[in-house]
Protein backbone atom coordinates (compact mmCIF):
# COMPACT_ATOMS: atom_id res chain seq x y z
CA UNK A 1 0.00 0.00 0.00
CA UNK A 2 1.58 3.25 -0.69
CA UNK A 3 0.93 6.16 1.69
CA UNK A 4 -0.09 9.83 1.41
CA UNK A 5 2.17 12.49 2.00
CA UNK A 6 1.92 13.26 5.44
CA UNK A 7 -0.28 16.65 6.13
CA UNK A 8 0.84 17.35 9.70
CA UNK A 9 4.45 16.34 9.36
CA UNK A 10 5.38 20.45 10.00
CA UNK A 11 2.07 20.84 12.11
CA UNK A 12 2.59 23.17 15.55
CA UNK A 13 0.53 22.15 18.85
CA UNK A 14 1.80 23.58 22.55
CA UNK A 15 0.48 22.49 25.68
CA UNK A 16 -1.84 24.87 27.21
CA UNK A 17 -2.46 26.39 23.73
CA UNK A 18 -5.85 26.13 22.29
CA UNK A 19 -4.95 28.09 18.86
CA UNK A 20 -5.84 24.64 16.86
CA UNK A 21 -9.67 25.40 18.91
CA UNK A 22 -10.05 28.58 18.14
CA UNK A 23 -14.06 28.05 18.52
CA UNK A 24 -13.71 26.26 21.61
CA UNK A 25 -16.29 26.75 24.27
CA UNK A 26 -14.66 29.37 27.27
CA UNK A 27 -13.49 25.91 29.27
CA UNK A 28 -14.09 23.01 27.61
CA UNK A 29 -14.11 20.05 30.37
CA UNK A 30 -15.46 17.43 28.70
CA UNK A 31 -12.82 15.41 26.93
CA UNK A 32 -13.72 12.12 28.58
CA UNK A 33 -17.23 12.44 26.76
CA UNK A 34 -16.39 13.68 23.37
CA UNK A 35 -13.71 15.51 21.63
CA UNK A 36 -14.23 19.27 20.19
CA UNK A 37 -12.91 19.49 16.08
CA UNK A 38 -9.70 21.11 15.49
CA UNK A 39 -8.79 23.32 12.92
CA UNK A 40 -6.68 20.38 11.74
CA UNK A 41 -9.89 17.83 11.36
CA UNK A 42 -12.32 20.53 10.20
CA UNK A 43 -9.28 20.80 7.27
CA UNK A 44 -9.34 17.18 6.72
CA UNK A 45 -12.37 16.57 7.03
CA UNK A 46 -13.58 19.26 4.47
CA UNK A 47 -10.74 18.04 1.93
CA UNK A 48 -12.61 14.90 2.39
CA UNK A 49 -16.04 16.21 1.06
CA UNK A 50 -14.29 18.07 -1.43
CA UNK A 51 -12.91 15.15 -3.08
CA UNK A 52 -16.43 12.53 -2.50
CA UNK A 53 -18.02 16.18 -4.04
CA UNK A 54 -15.55 16.01 -7.36
CA UNK A 55 -16.39 11.95 -7.25
CA UNK A 56 -17.66 9.22 -4.96
CA UNK A 57 -15.25 6.35 -6.57
CA UNK A 58 -12.65 8.84 -6.87
CA UNK A 59 -12.68 9.92 -3.72
CA UNK A 60 -12.68 6.58 -2.06
CA UNK A 61 -9.38 5.75 -4.44
CA UNK A 62 -7.89 9.21 -2.97
CA UNK A 63 -8.58 8.63 1.06
CA UNK A 64 -7.11 5.24 0.65
CA UNK A 65 -3.80 5.93 1.29
CA UNK A 66 -4.76 8.11 3.94
CA UNK A 67 -6.24 5.23 5.91
CA UNK A 68 -2.80 2.79 5.47
CA UNK A 69 -1.12 6.12 6.66
CA UNK A 70 -3.61 6.21 9.84
CA UNK A 71 -3.14 2.57 10.51
CA UNK A 72 0.91 3.36 10.63
CA UNK A 73 -0.08 6.24 12.77
CA UNK A 74 -2.38 4.41 15.04
CA UNK A 75 -0.23 1.40 15.85
CA UNK A 76 2.86 3.42 16.45
CA UNK A 77 0.56 5.31 19.18
CA UNK A 78 -0.01 2.14 21.15
CA UNK A 79 3.44 -0.06 20.34
CA UNK A 80 1.55 -2.33 17.99
CA UNK A 81 2.29 -3.08 13.99
CA UNK A 82 -0.17 -2.07 11.51
CA UNK A 83 -1.51 -5.46 10.64
CA UNK A 84 -2.38 -6.02 14.39
CA UNK A 85 -5.14 -3.35 13.92
CA UNK A 86 -8.51 -3.43 12.27
CA UNK A 87 -11.06 -0.07 12.47
CA UNK A 88 -13.92 0.16 14.05
CA UNK A 89 -16.76 2.19 14.53
CA UNK A 90 -17.03 2.62 18.21
CA UNK A 91 -15.82 1.01 21.01
CA UNK A 92 -18.41 -0.88 21.80
CA UNK A 93 -18.77 -2.24 18.32
CA UNK A 94 -14.68 -3.30 18.70
CA UNK A 95 -15.68 -5.28 21.61
CA UNK A 96 -18.66 -7.04 19.76
CA UNK A 97 -16.79 -7.76 17.25
CA UNK A 98 -13.67 -9.42 19.36
CA UNK A 99 -16.54 -10.83 21.98
CA UNK A 100 -18.40 -12.51 19.07
CA UNK A 101 -14.90 -13.92 17.64
CA UNK A 102 -13.37 -15.58 20.22
CA UNK A 103 -13.69 -19.22 20.26
CA UNK A 104 -14.94 -20.11 23.64
CA UNK A 105 -16.11 -23.42 25.15
CA UNK A 106 -19.21 -23.38 26.91
CA UNK A 107 -18.48 -23.03 30.67
CA UNK A 108 -15.83 -20.53 29.93
CA UNK A 109 -15.05 -17.72 32.80
CA UNK A 110 -15.34 -13.82 31.57
CA UNK A 111 -14.10 -11.54 34.61
CA UNK A 112 -15.53 -8.04 34.62
CA UNK A 113 -15.32 -5.17 37.57
CA UNK A 114 -18.21 -3.49 39.32
CA UNK A 115 -18.64 0.22 38.43
CA UNK A 116 -17.07 -0.30 34.33
CA UNK A 117 -18.47 1.72 31.64
CA UNK A 118 -21.53 -0.37 30.26
CA UNK A 119 -20.35 -0.64 26.89
CA UNK A 120 -17.43 -3.21 28.35
CA UNK A 121 -20.19 -5.36 29.81
CA UNK A 122 -23.16 -5.22 27.52
CA UNK A 123 -21.59 -7.69 24.14
CA UNK A 124 -20.02 -10.23 27.18
CA UNK A 125 -23.44 -10.15 28.79
CA UNK A 126 -24.91 -11.04 25.08
CA UNK A 127 -21.83 -14.15 24.37
CA UNK A 128 -22.39 -15.21 28.07
CA UNK A 129 -25.65 -15.99 26.87
CA UNK A 130 -25.26 -16.97 23.21
CA UNK A 131 -21.87 -19.31 24.38
CA UNK A 132 -23.08 -20.55 27.97
CA UNK A 133 -19.89 -18.53 29.73
CA UNK A 134 -20.08 -17.53 33.00
CA UNK A 135 -19.46 -13.55 33.81
CA UNK A 136 -17.94 -13.03 37.08
CA UNK A 137 -17.24 -9.37 38.66
CA UNK A 138 -14.52 -8.01 40.59
CA UNK A 139 -14.90 -4.98 42.73
CA UNK A 140 -13.39 -2.18 41.53
CA UNK A 141 -13.00 -0.51 45.65
CA UNK A 142 -9.57 -2.63 46.30
CA UNK A 143 -8.57 -1.17 43.00
CA UNK A 144 -9.19 1.97 44.71
CA UNK A 145 -7.83 1.62 47.71
CA UNK A 146 -4.61 0.44 46.54
CA UNK A 147 -2.87 -2.08 43.10
CA UNK A 148 -2.04 -4.09 45.40
CA UNK A 149 -5.30 -4.85 46.54
CA UNK A 150 -6.96 -4.68 43.42
CA UNK A 151 -4.72 -7.52 42.53
CA UNK A 152 -5.37 -9.60 45.28
CA UNK A 153 -9.17 -9.55 44.79
CA UNK A 154 -8.53 -10.56 40.82
CA UNK A 155 -6.17 -12.88 41.69
CA UNK A 156 -8.38 -14.86 43.71
CA UNK A 157 -11.06 -14.73 40.90
CA UNK A 158 -8.52 -16.21 38.64
CA UNK A 159 -6.81 -18.99 40.79
CA UNK A 160 -10.51 -20.61 39.60
CA UNK A 161 -9.70 -20.35 36.22
CA UNK A 162 -10.59 -17.71 33.68
CA UNK A 163 -10.75 -17.55 29.91
CA UNK A 164 -10.67 -13.53 29.71
CA UNK A 165 -10.57 -10.20 31.83
CA UNK A 166 -12.45 -7.25 30.45
CA UNK A 167 -11.23 -3.63 31.67
CA UNK A 168 -10.96 -0.51 30.82
CA UNK A 169 -7.73 1.05 31.12
CA UNK A 170 -9.04 4.00 32.66
CA UNK A 171 -12.55 4.08 34.83
CA UNK A 172 -14.65 6.31 33.16
CA UNK A 173 -16.02 7.71 36.53
CA UNK A 174 -13.40 7.59 39.07
CA UNK A 175 -10.99 8.21 36.62
CA UNK A 176 -8.46 5.54 38.36
CA UNK A 177 -6.11 3.85 35.58
CA UNK A 178 -5.91 0.27 35.94
CA UNK A 179 -2.16 -1.17 36.43
CA UNK A 180 -3.00 -3.03 32.86
CA UNK A 181 0.71 -4.51 32.66
CA UNK A 182 0.08 -6.20 35.89
CA UNK A 183 -3.40 -7.26 35.34
CA UNK A 184 -1.95 -8.60 32.04
CA UNK A 185 0.71 -10.82 33.54
CA UNK A 186 -1.51 -12.00 36.12
CA UNK A 187 -3.81 -13.02 34.11
CA UNK A 188 -1.58 -14.79 31.61
CA UNK A 189 -0.22 -16.68 34.25
CA UNK A 190 -3.12 -18.28 35.06
CA UNK A 191 -3.81 -18.94 31.36
CA UNK A 192 -6.63 -16.28 31.03
CA UNK A 193 -6.31 -13.81 28.48
CA UNK A 194 -6.86 -9.98 28.44
CA UNK A 195 -9.14 -7.33 26.70
CA UNK A 196 -8.49 -3.70 27.32
CA UNK A 197 -11.20 -1.35 26.67
CA UNK A 198 -8.72 1.85 25.75
CA UNK A 199 -10.66 4.39 25.24
CA UNK A 200 -10.97 7.01 28.44
CA UNK A 201 -6.93 6.23 28.23
CA UNK A 202 -5.38 6.61 24.73
CA UNK A 203 -4.77 10.25 24.01
CA UNK A 204 -3.62 11.53 27.68
CA UNK A 205 -2.43 8.06 29.42
CA UNK A 206 0.78 6.34 27.91
CA UNK A 207 -0.97 3.29 26.88
CA UNK A 208 1.39 0.56 25.02
CA UNK A 209 -0.09 -3.01 24.16
CA UNK A 210 3.23 -4.57 25.10
CA UNK A 211 3.60 -6.38 21.92
CA UNK A 212 5.67 -9.80 22.72
CA UNK A 213 6.49 -9.15 26.16
CA UNK A 214 4.94 -10.49 28.92
CA UNK A 215 2.57 -8.37 30.05
CA UNK A 216 1.05 -8.23 26.56
CA UNK A 217 -2.41 -7.25 26.21
CA UNK A 218 -4.29 -10.02 24.05
CA UNK A 219 -7.32 -7.51 22.40
CA UNK A 220 -8.12 -3.42 23.28
CA UNK A 221 -10.71 -1.37 21.36
CA UNK A 222 -11.35 2.38 21.38
CA UNK A 223 -12.99 4.45 19.53
CA UNK A 224 -11.68 8.02 18.54
CA UNK A 225 -13.91 10.91 19.53
CA UNK A 226 -12.90 11.41 23.28
CA UNK A 227 -9.05 11.85 24.25
CA UNK A 228 -7.98 10.77 20.59
CA UNK A 229 -9.92 14.24 19.31
CA UNK A 230 -11.47 12.90 16.37
CA UNK A 231 -15.06 12.85 15.75
CA UNK A 232 -17.63 9.84 16.62
CA UNK A 233 -18.34 7.34 14.14
CA UNK A 234 -14.27 5.47 13.97
CA UNK A 235 -12.28 3.95 16.17
CA UNK A 236 -9.89 0.94 16.37
CA UNK A 237 -9.51 -2.94 17.30
CA UNK A 238 -5.56 -4.56 18.17
CA UNK A 239 -5.58 -8.16 18.19
CA UNK A 240 -2.17 -9.48 19.55
CA UNK A 241 -0.45 -11.31 16.57
CA UNK A 242 -0.51 -14.95 18.40
CA UNK A 243 -4.47 -14.68 18.94
CA UNK A 244 -5.82 -13.64 15.23
CA UNK A 245 -5.28 -17.44 14.26
CA UNK A 246 -7.63 -18.40 17.21
CA UNK A 247 -10.59 -15.95 16.45
CA UNK A 248 -13.81 -17.38 14.46
CA UNK A 249 -14.84 -15.62 11.54
CA UNK A 250 -17.86 -15.22 12.87
CA UNK A 251 -18.13 -10.72 11.99
CA UNK A 252 -16.26 -11.88 8.51
CA UNK A 253 -18.32 -9.69 5.72
CA UNK A 254 -17.22 -9.14 1.67
CA UNK A 255 -14.42 -7.47 2.71
CA UNK A 256 -13.36 -9.75 5.05
CA UNK A 257 -12.07 -12.17 2.55
CA UNK A 258 -8.04 -12.55 0.87
CA UNK A 259 -9.11 -10.89 -2.88
CA UNK A 260 -12.18 -9.04 -1.25
CA UNK A 261 -12.01 -6.57 -4.38
CA UNK A 262 -10.90 -8.25 -7.25
CA UNK A 263 -14.01 -8.74 -8.90
CA UNK A 264 -14.43 -4.96 -9.12
CA UNK A 265 -11.37 -4.17 -9.94
CA UNK A 266 -9.36 -7.47 -11.67
CA UNK A 267 -11.58 -8.07 -14.58
CA UNK A 268 -14.17 -10.49 -15.30
CA UNK A 269 -14.10 -14.19 -13.30
CA UNK A 270 -12.96 -13.13 -9.96
CA UNK A 271 -16.60 -12.91 -8.37
CA UNK A 272 -16.53 -16.63 -5.90
CA UNK A 273 -17.62 -16.69 -2.50
CA UNK A 274 -15.21 -19.46 -1.14
CA UNK A 275 -12.44 -17.03 -0.71
CA UNK A 276 -10.67 -17.44 2.53
CA UNK A 277 -11.59 -14.63 5.55
CA UNK A 278 -8.04 -13.01 6.36
CA UNK A 279 -5.80 -14.54 9.03
CA UNK A 280 -5.25 -11.17 10.44
CA UNK A 281 -6.86 -8.51 12.35
CA UNK A 282 -8.04 -6.25 9.81
CA UNK A 283 -10.85 -9.51 8.71
CA UNK A 284 -12.87 -7.89 11.54
CA UNK A 285 -13.67 -4.90 8.64
CA UNK A 286 -16.39 -6.26 7.25
CA UNK A 287 -17.51 -3.72 4.63
CA UNK A 288 -18.08 -0.35 4.02
CA UNK A 289 -16.44 1.85 7.20
CA UNK A 290 -16.99 5.81 8.21
CA UNK A 291 -13.77 6.77 6.49
CA UNK A 292 -14.90 10.48 6.87
CA UNK A 293 -14.71 9.63 11.04
CA UNK A 294 -11.19 8.06 9.76
CA UNK A 295 -10.39 11.10 8.10
CA UNK A 296 -10.82 13.02 11.35
CA UNK A 297 -9.14 10.76 13.87
CA UNK A 298 -6.05 11.15 11.89
CA UNK A 299 -6.14 15.16 12.41
CA UNK A 300 -7.12 14.35 16.09
CA UNK A 301 -3.91 11.84 16.40
CA UNK A 302 -1.25 13.79 15.10
CA UNK A 303 -0.82 16.42 17.69
CA UNK A 304 -1.09 14.06 20.12
CA UNK A 305 1.62 12.16 18.63
CA UNK A 306 3.66 15.43 18.46
CA UNK A 307 3.14 16.40 21.87
CA UNK A 308 3.75 12.59 23.23
CA UNK A 309 1.16 11.40 26.19
CA UNK A 310 3.52 11.60 29.05
CA UNK A 311 4.35 15.25 28.38
CA UNK A 312 0.01 15.45 27.88
CA UNK A 313 -0.89 13.64 30.73
CA UNK A 314 1.81 15.64 33.41
CA UNK A 315 0.23 18.89 31.94
CA UNK A 316 -3.14 17.60 32.44
CA UNK A 317 -2.09 16.69 36.45
CA UNK A 318 -0.81 20.70 37.08
CA UNK A 319 -4.64 21.39 36.20
CA UNK A 320 -5.90 18.69 38.08
CA UNK A 321 -4.02 19.69 40.95
CA UNK A 322 -5.26 23.60 40.74
CA UNK A 323 -9.10 22.11 40.07
CA UNK A 324 -8.82 19.28 43.26
CA UNK A 325 -8.01 22.51 45.16
CA UNK A 326 -10.55 24.69 44.10
CA UNK A 327 -13.10 22.19 44.33
CA UNK A 328 -11.99 20.64 48.00
CA UNK A 329 -12.10 24.64 49.09
CA UNK A 330 -16.30 24.50 48.60
CA UNK A 331 -16.51 20.81 50.08
CA UNK A 332 -16.12 18.66 47.23
CA UNK A 333 -14.83 15.09 47.75
CA UNK A 334 -11.86 14.17 45.25
CA UNK A 335 -11.98 10.53 43.69
CA UNK A 336 -8.20 11.50 42.60
CA UNK A 337 -5.99 8.61 43.77
CA UNK A 338 -3.06 9.55 45.84
CA UNK A 339 -0.94 6.78 43.89
CA UNK A 340 0.44 9.33 40.59
CA UNK A 341 0.53 6.11 38.24
CA UNK A 342 -3.37 5.71 39.51
CA UNK A 343 -3.93 9.33 37.82
CA UNK A 344 -5.38 10.00 34.43
CA UNK A 345 -7.15 12.80 32.36
CA UNK A 346 -10.60 12.39 34.83
CA UNK A 347 -10.70 14.11 37.78
CA UNK A 348 -14.02 13.48 39.39
CA UNK A 349 -15.45 15.27 42.76
CA UNK A 350 -18.60 14.11 44.61
CA UNK A 351 -20.71 16.96 45.57
CA UNK A 352 -21.56 18.04 48.94
CA UNK A 353 -24.88 17.31 50.50
CA UNK A 354 -26.27 21.22 49.56
CA UNK A 355 -24.96 20.97 45.69
CA UNK A 356 -27.43 19.10 43.04
CA UNK A 357 -24.85 18.06 40.44
CA UNK A 358 -27.31 18.84 37.39
CA UNK A 359 -28.15 22.20 38.70
CA UNK A 360 -24.13 22.85 39.15
CA UNK A 361 -23.38 21.28 35.71
CA UNK A 362 -26.01 24.23 34.17
CA UNK A 363 -24.89 26.71 35.93
CA UNK A 364 -21.38 26.20 34.99
CA UNK A 365 -22.83 25.98 31.40
CA UNK A 366 -24.13 28.98 31.42
CA UNK A 367 -21.26 30.62 32.33
CA UNK A 368 -19.43 28.89 29.04
CA UNK A 369 -17.72 26.10 31.84
CA UNK A 370 -18.58 22.24 30.62
CA UNK A 371 -18.30 19.52 32.59
CA UNK A 372 -19.64 15.90 32.83
CA UNK A 373 -21.63 14.40 35.78
CA UNK A 374 -21.63 10.85 35.17
CA UNK A 375 -23.49 8.76 38.04
CA UNK A 376 -23.92 12.26 39.97
CA UNK A 377 -20.12 13.10 39.81
CA UNK A 378 -18.98 16.11 38.99
CA UNK A 379 -16.77 15.19 36.33
CA UNK A 380 -13.70 17.67 35.27
CA UNK A 381 -11.45 16.10 32.14
CA UNK A 382 -8.95 18.54 30.78
CA UNK A 383 -6.85 17.93 27.55
CA UNK A 384 -3.81 19.04 26.25
CA UNK A 385 -5.34 22.62 24.87
CA UNK A 386 -6.64 23.44 28.32
CA UNK A 387 -4.48 26.06 30.50
CA UNK A 388 -4.09 27.16 34.05
CA UNK A 389 -5.46 30.35 33.64
CA UNK A 390 -9.35 28.13 33.02
CA UNK A 391 -9.19 26.78 36.21
CA UNK A 392 -9.48 30.84 37.76
CA UNK A 393 -12.61 30.89 35.91
CA UNK A 394 -14.00 28.07 36.99
CA UNK A 395 -13.10 29.03 40.69
CA UNK A 396 -14.80 32.51 40.17
CA UNK A 397 -18.18 30.74 38.38
CA UNK A 398 -18.14 27.96 41.86
CA UNK A 399 -17.94 30.66 44.25
CA UNK A 400 -20.78 32.78 42.83
CA UNK A 401 -23.11 29.80 41.84
CA UNK A 402 -22.51 28.08 45.52
C1 LIG B 1 -14.73 3.32 29.37
C2 LIG B 1 -15.64 3.66 28.23
N1 LIG B 1 -15.85 2.76 27.25
C3 LIG B 1 -16.65 3.04 26.19
C4 LIG B 1 -17.29 4.26 26.08
C5 LIG B 1 -18.13 4.59 24.89
O1 LIG B 1 -18.19 3.58 23.97
P1 LIG B 1 -18.50 3.91 22.45
O2 LIG B 1 -17.23 4.36 21.81
O3 LIG B 1 -18.98 2.62 21.92
O4 LIG B 1 -19.59 4.93 22.43
C6 LIG B 1 -17.11 5.22 27.10
C7 LIG B 1 -17.76 6.55 27.09
O5 LIG B 1 -18.58 6.97 26.35
C8 LIG B 1 -16.28 4.90 28.19
O6 LIG B 1 -16.06 5.79 29.16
Amino acid sequence: MTHAPDPFETLEATLGDRALYPELEDVYLGWAAIAPASTLVRAQVGAFLSDYAKGGLSGFGRWLGQRARLKERAAAFVGAEATDLAFCQSTTQGIIALARSIDWKPGDRVILFDGEFPANVTPWQRVAVDFGLELVTVPLAPFFRSHEEGLAALSHELRKGARLVAVSAVQFQSGLRMPIEAIAKASHATGAEIFVDAIQALGVVPFDVGRGTDAAIDYAATGGHKWLAGLEGAGFVYVAPERVAALEPRMAGWLSHEGALDFLLAGSGHLRYDRAVRKSADFLEPGAQSHIGLAALEAGLAPLQHLGPGAILAHVQTLHDRYEAIFREHGFGSLRTEEPEGRSGILSFECPESVDPIALQHGLRDDGIVVAIPDGLIRVAPHWPNDLAECERVAKALSELL
